[in-house]
């Protein structure tokens, strides 16, 4: 399986200190927001030098108390959350993974942001990191 990094996933507590260190203090250019209602999530993709084709970052804003990005924040604060590896065929990658015994969150793929098809790997299998898996 050939991987390169995606993004990387950021949750954020407050949006405005968050774009005041990335848009502001380092003057990077943002993506329109894109909410991801199933998720109770608002994506604001941050552009590296890279563009849109290179890896980004991605700032996760819960929309409602109960998401998963709000819950993670009040276990763990804000930060680093997820690191995104972009794969060719998301179906291969998710069955050599199983074939290994690796602990998937998501079995099949589902639909990510911009058109994109996602799995999460569970952190129990990958030391700790939780791994999002991206077929653009
Ligand atoms: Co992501």
């Amino acid at each position: 399986m050939k991987a390169t990094i995606d993004h990387i996933g950021i949750a954020v507590g407050n949006l405005a200190e968050s774009l005041a260190f990335f848009k502001d203090a380092l003057g990077l250019e943002l993506d329109h927001p894109e909410e991801l209602a199933s998720q109770r999530v608002r994506a604001h993709v941050v552009f590296t030098a890279d563009g849109r084709d290179g890896a980004t970052l991605e700032l996760l804003e819960a929309t409602a108390e109960d998401s998963p990005i709000a819950k993670y924040v009040a276990r763990r604060g804000a930060g680093l959350h997820h690191v995104a590896l972009r794969v060719d065929d998301i179906e291969a990658a998710l069955a050599q993974l199983k074939a290994r015994g690796v602990r998937l969150i998501d079995d099949a793929p589902r639909p990510g942001a911009h058109g994109t098809r996602i799995a999460f790997v569970h952190p129990a299998s990958t030391h700790g990191v939780l791994v999002e898996l991206v077929q653009r």
